[in-house]
């Protein structure tokens, strides 16, 4: 059932405009979704209610193999999409609440919106380690990596906390600088590999390796402009291409406002440069979280063990040392984007604070859907998938969210798709590609498995996790070539017994002798 609305009806702001479809977020769930019901639906009026001036697009879409995708992000502005979509509407405006039970929320700029199917795509934001701590960045959209590379370029010292994709990639960019990297794990970026993983890539953080070349770094503006856009590639407008995936391309950097999540290649583009001519090392703190944050003139500061006034702020860490620096970077994860939907409202919240959702993308209120990094999958996973806040994910999710609504209204019945089978993420740490898939921790599988590492110093790294006999993750370091063969050997769990000894022969030509 169509709302129908007249366009004086429409213009007067305090009065509810009316849309068989809502989404709310402008970043890849969000936009996929809207995408995804604009086709399916042509003739339904789709609003999508974004508090960033642009939105995310997915381009050059690439299936890789049957799980693995690549793509580009591109930052445009929203009129692309109503250009695209004659039927769509997009606001740019943060939803203020949400009245769940009247099917209703409220913007920011004071706009009254009605759905007959809500999609929530908000997002997350950086877990910061304290409130209202000047000396404390976290690294999340353009805005907050152009203060970060600001406030770097005066930086001698900084300390870096957290151990995921993002503190990753950024200790291994920063030149000109020490880095102080507190991880609370036995090995770096345990998010993704292990401690073997780890230690290949270490040397990759040493102080001799190559300086980046900042000029062909800095991107240009493709010549695509939105109407506000300004055509000398400023910070406004324009089209920022990124690249999911191995096969990377320049981004321009910009303004996105309160913007949605930077995907990979975040900080390219960005030259993350300190005030050290020499080159300058990383030092890993390991096993270690922060104990508390204090400057020289903080009257609650510890005792003096050593002179508090070489750097503006110290932190103290668990396992006893103080390090000074000159701010510190918080890296610790994403909290996601709930607060304007909550209250009221009945949502049930998994313990990351997503919104939980049901195979149908479903939240536990009537008509509410999510996707992205706002939602916590809730279903029973398949034995191989997991969720992570991940570009792909959030792409997939925001499709599947579409189709899913779209089959509610046409009370058709939806399966959970192929992509939720098996964990599968392609991206680029330290310059080698990384793919992972599966289980590639040993995630949930206690002692009950087998490790085969192949390892080849400066080159590849690979790593297969046996389950009884069968295949059940792999994390695939440098160009192995292997990952089509082992998605393969994962999906049909072939019992893997007999050739354990030849599977990571780099002397046999494993394709053949599946294929
Ligand atoms: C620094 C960094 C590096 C990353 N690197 C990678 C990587 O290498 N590979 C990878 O796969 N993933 C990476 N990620 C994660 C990836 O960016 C996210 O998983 C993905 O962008 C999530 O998409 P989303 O659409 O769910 O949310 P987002 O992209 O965060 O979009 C949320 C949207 O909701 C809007 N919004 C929020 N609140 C409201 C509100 N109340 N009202 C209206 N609109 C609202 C925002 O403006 C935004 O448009 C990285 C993230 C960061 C921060
Ligand atoms: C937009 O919707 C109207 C009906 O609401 C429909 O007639 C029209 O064809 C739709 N536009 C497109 C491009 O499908
Ligand atoms: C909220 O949800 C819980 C369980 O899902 C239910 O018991 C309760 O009645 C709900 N409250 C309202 C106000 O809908």
């Amino acid at each position: 059932m169509l709302a129908n609305v007249s366009s004086a009806e429409r213009m007067a702001s305090h009065q509810m405009q009316r849309f068989q479809f809502v989404v709310v977020g402008g970043g890849i769930a969000g936009v996929t979704c809207v995408e995804q019901l604009a086709s399916d639906f042509p003739s339904a009026e789709v609003g999508l209610i974004t508090a960033a001036s642009h939105i995310k697009a997915v381009a050059n879409f690439k299936q890789v193999s049957q799980t693995l995708e690549e793509f580009d992000v591109e930052e445009r502005p929203p009129s692309v999409l109503q250009e695209k979509y004659p039927n769509v509407t997009v606001f740019q405006s943060a939803v203020r609440s949400l009245q769940a039970d009247q099917h209703t929320l409220q913007t920011e700029d004071g706009r009254s919106v009605g759905y007959e199917k809500l999609c929530i795509c908000s997002g997350a934001r950086p877990k910061l380690l304290t409130q209202d701590q000047p000396y404390v960045l976290g690294v999340r959209d353009t805005d907050s990596v152009q203060e970060f590379q600001k406030r770097l370029s005066s930086a001698k010292r900084i300390v870096v906390v957290g151990n995921g994709g993002i503190a990753l990639e950024l200790v291994f960019e920063v030149r000109g600088c020490e880095v102080v990297w507190a991880v609370k794990d036995k090995a770096i970026g345990n998010t993704f590999f292990d401690a073997g993983a780890a230690q290949f890539l270490i040397p990759s953080l040493e102080a001799q390796r190559p300086p980046r070349d900042a000029v062909c770094k800095r991107a240009r503006y493709t010549t695509e402009q939105g109407p506000e856009g300004n055509s000398d590639g400023g910070p406004e407008g324009g089209l920022h291409t990124f690249t999911a995936g191995g096969d990377r391309r320049r981004p321009g950097s910009g303004s996105t406002g309160a913007g949605s999540a930077l995907g990979p290649d975040w900080h390219e583009g960005f030259l993350l440069r300190g005030a050290e001519q020499t080159p300058q090392g990383v030092r890993v703190e390991y096993e270690c979280e922060v104990q508390e944050i204090f400057t020289p003139s903080d009257p609650l500061r510890p005792q003096p063990e050593a002179d508090y006034g070489a750097w503006p702020v110290y932190v103290r860490l668990t396992n006893g040392r103080t390090v000074g620096c000159d701010f510190i970077v918080s890296a610790t994860g994403v909290v996601p984007n709930t607060d304007a939907f909550l209250q009221g409202n009945n949502f049930s919240l998994a313990e990351d604070g997503g919104l939980r959702v049901d195979d149908h993308m479903m939240t536990s209120e009537r008509d509410v859907y999510a996707a992205g990094d706002v939602c916590s999958a809730c279903w029973e996973p398949s034995a191989l998938w997991q969720q992570m806040r991940l570009w792909t994910q959030a792409r997939q999710m925001g499709w599947f969210a579409g189709r899913c609504m779209a089959a509610d209204v046409l009370t058709q019945p939806i399966e959970l798709d192929f992509c939720f089978e098996l964990f599968a993420h392609i991206t680029k740490f330290f310059n080698y590609k990384v793919v992972i898939l599966g289980k590639f921790n040993a995630q949930g599988l206690g002692a009950d498995h087998e490790l085969l590492v192949r390892c080849t110093k400066g080159q590849e790294y690979v790593k297969v996790v046996l389950r009884g006999g069968k295949m059940v993750g792999a994390v695939l370091v440098g160009e192995t070539d292997l990952e089509e063969t082992f998605e393969n050997l994962i999906l049909n769990q072939m019992d893997l017994t007999p050739y354990k000894d030849e599977l990571l022969n780099p002397n046999i030509d494993i394709e053949d002798y599946f294929d």
